[in-house]
């Protein structure tokens, strides 16, 4: 039978052609309870789903396809590829993979280990090492990057080279546009070719409350809670190992670097120290912050549905299964630390918490917004005007009716936020500095829509009485979780090598920290090569926030040249790239004389200033386009031009 080319057939003409395989299953409704027939139409092997997510959006899209798959009657395994195992690969056989892209077309962290293993690096794999698989691949990545979802198709290809069958094309989606209904279109058209190619069920309209729950739910008392052991890291699921990761550590100082004024918008400066906690970091590092959910709104939510936030409980799992979080804890914890209850919920989420809204017109109502007819209306009535899960249970679907199991394993997970660190660990070993944009935007409806990270550690209340590197923390103030994570911005070994720092708005962070570095050595009598920054921000007594600091470092020495670029002060818009332009052959001279370049910022901005770059390597390295691109790689590969970018 044909294995390719499916797509072109309508759904129901295609199940036709398979006869015996396959059988419509009857339109239920959809709180009504469970599957009989499954096991005699199920196929006989397994399908490994491996994901490769770094925020949880690979992750949440193989949740996604697992129960898609088992409700068309296969069996699916949910593999985070830090645990990929190539024997297991060879001994299931059939793979889909979710990919997501990340820094400079790079894997996500948990994906390097495999996608180096795929490359055959260590060259001992044959190709066809992977003849006995079948496989399928689908890439998450973004416009805005340079690399466009460079993993998916490395892997896509990389399994192709290894001899592995394609059972279904290639698909990817763009997160700058439609990921969600990208991924839907590719899904939609592999389940009918994999039913067509396997067997299993087609047809299947509608979604069941949740089967096979992987845990369970048990409560405990306060005096049983306090003497349960809780659950190791070590056995957390690997994807939802940084709930452990880290300490809270104190905030001792959060102030604002914008003026203050209607309309200009925040950006908080934030200190946390890191004294007697087993976290240490290094200049720029990555800060990552674990959340934690508004309370009140979380207390609302659990009265909502009928939960004790007060009360204890464990999740208690299978062998096939692994702690999603740490217990034992209360109810109202999980709320706050775990549950993503403040994030504009998929449509696949809706989908899936539509057989638990009780009151059939709003069940109605969520199934529509959940399905592909109503792909407009969930944009103009969810998206758009940014409504929270937790504000749509609250004021749209009150009838939502979920036992705490089924809540805890339905909505997703609360992940960690990465800040780029502002200070030297030089100057600052111990308290960790952060630059925090706070998200908050007017939406339409009248809502007001805020980033779930920048609103709360905009909230932190600072420990008095300890502003001071080293002075002792009082008792009153906020913790914050966090944990270090390594970055790619390092200073140049040699420090008389020069630096070009291009840090737009809270693209500066870095470039703080560098500047602090390099300042600091100079302190110590190393001889510092020539320091050069370009910030740009709206206006001069708006946004220019660290303004004092630069000014010193200008007067002081330490930054041998501080360009400015203002959009909205004089009558045209100047951005950073243009007054890289005018400097054009300053750079040249720098970057011929092995001068490193740092940029941080929006990925519109970076790309902008990469292709800034390409045009000063031709007009003043006269090099045709091809020779200044391969130029820029040569950049690139040896470390010496650097960027972290974000859409
Ligand atoms: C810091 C950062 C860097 C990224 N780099 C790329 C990239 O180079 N190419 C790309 O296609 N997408 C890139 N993306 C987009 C992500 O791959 C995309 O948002 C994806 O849906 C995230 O999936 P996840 O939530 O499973 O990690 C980047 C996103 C971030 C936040
Ligand atoms: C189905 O799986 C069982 C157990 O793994 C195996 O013994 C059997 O041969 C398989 N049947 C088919 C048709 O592949
Ligand atoms: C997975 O990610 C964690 C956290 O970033 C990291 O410590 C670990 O080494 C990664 N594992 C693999 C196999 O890359
Ligand atoms: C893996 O690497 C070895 C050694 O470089 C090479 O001979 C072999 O062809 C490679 N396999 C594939 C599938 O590229």
């Amino acid at each position: 039978m044909a294995s390719s080319g499916a797509s072109a057939w309508p759904y129901i003409g295609l199940l036709a052609l398979v006869p015996g395989l396959l059988f419509l299953r009857p339109k239920r409704k959809p709180d009504e309870a469970d599957i009989e027939e499954e096991e005699e139409a199920a196929p006989n092997d397994t399908i490994n789903v491996y994901f490769g997510s770094q925020t949880g959006t690979a992750e949440s899209f193989a949740q996604t396809i697992a129960a898609e798959g088992r409700r068309h009657g296969f069996h699916i395994d949910v593999v985070d590829l830090e645990e990929f195992s190539a024997s297991e690969l060879l001994e299931k056989g059939k793979a889909i993979f979710l990919m997501a892209t990340y820094g400079d077309g790079e894997p996500t962290d948990n994906a390097s280990e495999f996608t180096t293993w795929l490359k055959n690096e260590s060259g001992e794999l044959e190709s066809d090492y992977l003849a006995t698989v079948e496989f399928t691949v689908f890439g998450l990545g973004n416009t805005q990057y340079e690399h466009y979802n460079m993993v998916g198709k490395s892997t896509n290809e990389g399994m192709e080279k290894l001899g592995a069958q394609r059972m279904f094309e290639y698909g990817e989606g763009d997160d700058d546009n439609q990921l969600e209904e990208d991924f839907e279109a590719w899904r939609e058209k592999m389940w009918m070719a994999l039913v067509m190619r396997f067997g299993g069920m087609g047809g299947v309209d509608g979604v069941d409350k949740a089967v096979d729950l992987p845990f369970s739910v048990k409560m405990l008392t306060a005096a049983e809670a306090a003497c349960h052991a809780g659950v190791s890291e070590t056995a957390a699921a690997s994807s939802s190992k940084f709930y452990w990761h880290g300490c809270d550590a104190p905030v001792v100082v959060n102030r604002e670097l914008r003026a203050q004024a209607p309309g200009v918008g925040s950006t908080r400066h934030v200190e946390i120290d890191l004294q007697g906690t087993s976290v240490g970091y290094h200049t720029a590092d990555n800060l990552a912050i674990l959340p934690l959910n508004d309370a009140t709104t979380a207390e609302k939510l659990c009265a909502q549905l009928g939960y004790d936030p007060d009360s204890f409980f464990i999740l208690e799992h299978d062998d096939n299964h692994k702690p999603v979080f740490p217990t034992p804890c209360t109810v109202r914890d999980a709320f706050l630390r775990f549950m993503d209850i403040m994030a504009i919920p998929r449509r696949s989420l809706l989908e899936q918490l539509t057989p638990y809204v009780e009151d059939d017109a709003e069940r109605e109502a969520m199934h529509l917004l959940s399905s592909k007819e109503g792909k407009e209306k969930y944009h103009r009535e969810v998206e758009e005007p940014g409504w929270t899960l937790a504000d749509l249970i609250l004021e749209r679907f009150s009838s939502l009716s979920m036992t705490l199991d089924h809540f805890l394993h339905v909505v997703p997970h609360l992940h960690p936020r990465y800040y780029t660190i502002s200070s030297s660990s030089s100057v600052s070993p111990s308290r960790v500095h952060i630059t925090v944009a706070v998200l908050e935007q007017d939406r339409s409806q009248g809502r007001l829509y805020r980033g779930i990270c920048s609103s709360f550690l905009s909230s932190l209340e600072p420990h008095d009485g300890a502003t001071v590197e080293g002075a002792t923390i009082d008792g009153s103030g906020s913790k914050c979780r966090v944990f270090v994570r390594e970055s790619t911005f390092r200073l140049p070994a040699d420090s008389s090598i020069p630096i070009i720092m291009i840090g737009p708005g809270t693209g500066v962070a870095p470039m703080r920290a560098l500047l602090q570095e390099r300042a600091w050595q100079k302190e110590q009598g190393l001889s510092v090569g020539r320091n050069v920054l370009y910030f740009g921000c709206r206006c001069r007594d708006q946004d220019y926030i660290y303004r004092d600091e630069l000014e010193a470092y200008q007067a002081d020495g330490t930054l041998d040249s501080l360009r400015l670029a203002f959009s909205r002060e004089g009558s045209s818009k100047v951005y950073v790239q243009h007054l890289l332009r005018e400097d054009a052959a300053e750079m040249w001279g720098l970057l011929e004389g092995g001068a490193y370049v740092y940029v941080c910022g929006g990925t519109k901005m970076g790309t902008d200033v990469h292709s800034e770059f390409n045009h000063i390597a031709q007009s003043c390295g006269l090099m045709g386009v091809e020779e200044s691109k391969e130029y820029m790689k040569g950049l690139h590969d040896a470390g010496r031009f650097v960027q972290e970018l974000w859409s």
